[in-house]
């Protein structure tokens, strides 16, 4: 999930004084974003402030995130031409400012608790380049895979090396495990994400340091889980649109699974989140291998003590077991 953002006051005190991507470009102040809702929530995780497009930022397709909007990309890459005018990435030149965040997390945290990197996912990134922003129905970037196939490999084999290097540069940061967001994905049927997903993301995932734990995400997968975990991933992400027991039965017990309470329901008073984290903590039967998170972002209306509150009833619940 998202934990950092506008449903923390201290996140809207910081953006007050700083545009998302100067927030993001300032390490001093990406590892305060970091360390915010550690502090705040007590949870077992720092979440890294970054974010997927900021690779994506030095191919130079001109990357904004107007007030109050998502992000923009003002040269959308829509066709072969487009593909190959794009700059190749030097990442360690390109995004210093994100290892040098980690750093100072790690350094701040003492061993308190793991910092989490991650990155946006080949097809997920690619979407943004090539609508120009969010999408509802993906039509330019299905064009482009279906069309221009030589163009749309091209595109996400560039992204992988790009994506592996960010994830390798956050890991030597002192990052202790990477997620790969591949949030939108569940807008393709299998046969689509075997034959124009699934290689890209598997190299992602092979080139990365041995031994560092991979969490494999996106939302709307229930169709994908088993082609995602061909993939690859120590963990796979799962959102709330599945129940997590059949989830996993169906990806079999052998891998992990992270999720995956619907992040609207933090909307709800404390006793109903309560039984809700006991749903899905039951769902997970008590198995080794259970991250508890929610299926996906927190919503910005979601009152930061319903957070705290899910926090605690974790903690509580599951030390029961
Ligand atoms: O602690 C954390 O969890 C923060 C780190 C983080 C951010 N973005 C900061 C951010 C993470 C893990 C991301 C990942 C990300 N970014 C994803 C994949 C995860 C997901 O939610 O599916 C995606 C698709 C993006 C692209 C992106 N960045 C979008 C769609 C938006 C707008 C969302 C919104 O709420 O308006 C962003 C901006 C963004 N990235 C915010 C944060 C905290 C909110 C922007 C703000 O401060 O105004």
């Amino acid at each position: 999930m998202r934990q950092a953002g506008r449903y923390l006051p201290e996140y809207r005190a910081l953006r007050q004084r700083y545009g998302f991507l100067e927030l993001a470009r300032n390490p001093e102040a990406a590892a305060e974003a970091t360390l915010q809702p550690v502090e705040r929530l007590g949870v077992d995780g720092a979440i890294l402030f970054a974010d997927i497009l900021l690779i994506a930022e030095p191919l130079g397709v001109g990357l904004e995130f107007p007030r109050g909007e998502g992000p923009v990309i003002a040269r959308p890459v829509r066709t072969d031409a487009d593909v190959v005018r794009l700059k190749p990435v030097d990442v360690a030149a390109a995004v210093p400012f994100v290892f040098e965040a980690a750093r100072r997390v790690v350094r701040a945290l003492g061993g308190r608790v793991p910092l989490i990197g991650f990155a946006g996912a080949p097809f997920t990134v690619a979407s943004y380049l090539v609508e120009g922003g969010a999408s509802r129905d993906y039509l330019h970037t299905k064009r482009l895979m279906y069309e221009e196939p030589e163009a749309w490999h091209r595109l996400l084999g560039l992204l992988a090396d790009a994506t592996a290097a960010y994830l390798n540069g956050q890991i030597d940061a002192g990052a202790a495990l990477v997620q790969l967001f591949d949030s939108w994905v569940g807008t393709l049927s299998p046969t689509d994400y075997r034959a124009y997903v699934l290689p890209h993301v598997r190299r992602v995932i092979q080139a990365l340091r041995p031994g560092v734990p991979v969490i494999h995400f996106g939302t709307g997968t229930a169709a994908l889980l088993g082609l995602m975990r061909e993939a690859g991933g120590h963990v796979i992400g799962l959102d709330w649109r599945v129940d997590l027991d059949a989830a996993w039965a169906a990806l079999g017990h052998d891998v992990a699974v992270q999720g995956n309470l619907d992040p609207a329901v933090l909307l709800a008073r404390p006793a109903y989140i309560r039984r809700r984290v006991q749903d899905v903590l039951d769902r997970a039967g008590g198995r080794p291998g259970h991250i508890f998170n929610l299926g996906h972002g927190v919503h910005p209306e979601t009152p930061v003590d319903h957070v705290r509150a899910l926090v605690d009833f974790v903690h509580e619940l599951s030390a029961r077991r």
